[in-house]
């Protein structure tokens, strides 16, 4: 038996797609035939997945922008027909974890404010910048061509830090089950017009070095040793264990799955 995903003729926008697990989203759209509109703060990075799209024989263009910025969001994008849009850009944005070249002794931003009850409204800023009103900007961009065209995806990338809670985390949890129950609210405004609407949740995906880290660092490894105890697949996750579910949520195949939330976390939570 075999079993084709064809995004021919669909042209995909991937925000922060630059690394991590866009990057991989934006592999597998593009090999499934989508046109990938490789959106991310840094424009280097958006570069260089367009430039490994065309190296497989895929089609793709850069599109660097801040998801947070309405109006570069508008400007960017505001001229593409987008039938596929994965709000991926996440964590605590730009100059969170992923800094390539970050202060000494740095390792950016992390997800992690600390105890609520220690933080200020400042620290909560850049969580629901991009994590909720990113995926507001670019869904509010991208949906009225949806609309036209009688068609259209949006997967918004969330975290089980939304679902479950995580400790120390309280401003992004909060902004991901934000942008989670956006995407609900908008699936029953659009399903009627051929539009579906859903969430994929994350655990952790190793997206920031951890198993590399851990080899050269005990307490990192006893770590990551006490969290996976919590996976029923002990392991972190890979981008491309993201990649299949977000590529097949945006096919054909899924025109009668709307509104969900999907967990891609090693069993780390149940979805029941
Ligand atoms: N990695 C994890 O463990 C994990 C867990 C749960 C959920 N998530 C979510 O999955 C998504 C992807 O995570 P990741 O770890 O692959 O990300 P990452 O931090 O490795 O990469 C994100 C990319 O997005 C870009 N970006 C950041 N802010 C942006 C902005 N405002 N506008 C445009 N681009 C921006 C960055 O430059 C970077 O290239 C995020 O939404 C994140 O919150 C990740």
């Amino acid at each position: 038996m075999s079993f084709t995903i064809d995004l021919g003729e669909r042209t995909a926008l991937v925000t922060g797609g630059g690394q991590g697990v866009g990057r991989a989203v934006c592999l597998s759209l593009a090999a499934a035939g989508a046109r990938v509109l490789v959106n991310d703060f840094v424009p280097e990075r958006a570069d260089e997945v367009v430039k490994e799209i065309e190296a497989a024989g895929g089609t793709a263009a850069a599109r660097p922008f801040d998801v947070s910025d309405y109006a570069a969001v508008t400007g960017a994008i505001g001229a593409d027909q987008v039938d596929i849009l994965v709000n991926n850009a996440g964590n605590a944005g730009p100059g969170g974890w992923d800094v390539k070249a970050p202060a000494a002794g740095s390792k950016g931003v992390s997800v992690s404010v600390g105890a609520f009850a220690t933080t200020e409204p400042a620290d909560w800023d850049r969580y629901f910048a991009v994590n909720l009103y990113g995926v507001m900007n670019c869904t509010r961009v991208a949906l009225p061509g949806m609309i036209a065209a009688g068609e259209g995806r949006v997967i918004t990338i969330v975290s089980d830090a939304g679902r479950v809670g995580e400790p120390n985390m309280a401003p992004y949890s909060a902004a991901k089950a934000g942008a989670a129950g956006f995407m609900r609210a908008l699936a029953r405004e659009v399903g009627g017009g051929g539009i579906t609407v859903n969430n994929v949740s994350l655990s952790t995906v190793d997206t920031m070095g951890l198993e590399e880290r851990a080899r050269e660092d005990d307490q990192l490894a006893d770590r990551l040793r006490r969290q996976l105890k919590r996976y029923m697949v002990p392991r972190l996750g890979r981008p491309d264990d993201v990649a299949g579910l977000v590529t097949f949520l945006a096919s054909p195949l899924a025109a009668w799955i709307t509104g969900q939330t999907y967990p891609v976390n090693g069993g780390y939570s149940v979805s029941v």
